[in-house]
């Protein structure tokens, strides 16, 4: 069983995600399919995957214009929340406290997390990119809480059409499953994320250590998403 997430960005329309629905319900896959939809589109989504946010508030409620809290997406049928993506980060200077933050606010509220971790290409070029997930991971992961998933997102590599090589991702992942067993999180799911389409996601999907896919692009028709979800039962 491997975990197929969708994070469909800032895109997309109810009629959108009923139609990748409808497709959906029509394939047979003992793998956990997750699409992480725009706020809007949460609380009318029925069918078979389920629904995921792609950022929460740090505050539990008040005035805080424009913030949804993770009450609120639990109230709204979210099981999952992505944070600390590599566009938060970038776009809206979240760090990894910050990241953390949100991570636990989710847990509270019975969401899971799915945490993003990865490094810029400045960051690559500077032979730092070891250190770069090894902090994300120790320092946007909550110690204490519920399940939570962590994403492994090289952020030159998001919607480039390149990925890292098999040795680059599996070093990755063992660091991260390394890092995450010594701070008592042994067996949390690491998704892969960036680039992947259908005729990479068998081959990504069978490194080690990586149990799943976050897909951005090949996540917005089910003609590119359902072959990721079939590359592997
Ligand atoms: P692409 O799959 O479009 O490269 O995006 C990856 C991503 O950012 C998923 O969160």
């Amino acid at each position: 069983m491997k975990i197929i997430a969708g994070n469909w960005k800032m895109n997309g329309s109810a009629v959108a995600l009923r139609e990748m629905q409808d497709a959906l319900s029509k394939i047979d896959t003992e793998n956990r399919v997750i699409l992480c939809v725009p706020f809007t589109l949460i609380a009318g989504a029925h069918g078979v995957a389920a629904i995921g946010a792609q950022d929460v508030s740090v505050h539990d409620h008040g005035a805080f214009t424009g913030e949804v809290s993770a009450q609120m997406l639990a109230d709204a049928g979210a099981k999952y929340v992505i944070v600390g993506h590599s566009e938060r980060r970038m776009y809206h200077g979240e760090t990894n406290d910050v990241v953390r933050e949100k991570a636990q606010m989710a847990l509270t509220h019975g969401i899971t997390p799915i945490i993003c971790v990865g490094e810029t290409m400045d960051e690559r070029d500077a032979g730092k990119t070891m250190e770069i997930i090894e902090s994300g991971v120790r320092e946007s992961v909550p110690v204490d809480g519920g399940d939570v998933i962590v994403a492994y997102e090289p952020r030159w590599a998001i919607g480039a059409g390149i990925t890292p090589t098999d040795d680059e991702i599996a070093a990755a992942h063992t660091l991260i499953a390394e890092t995450l067993a010594k701070m008592g999180r042994g067996g949390t799911p690491i998704l892969y994320g960036a680039s992947v389409k259908g005729g990479n996601a068998a081959k990504l999907m069978s490194i080690p250590h990586v149990d799943g896919v976050l897909v951005g692009g090949a996540s917005l028709k089910s003609d590119d998403f359902i072959p990721i979800i079939m590359a592997t039962k």
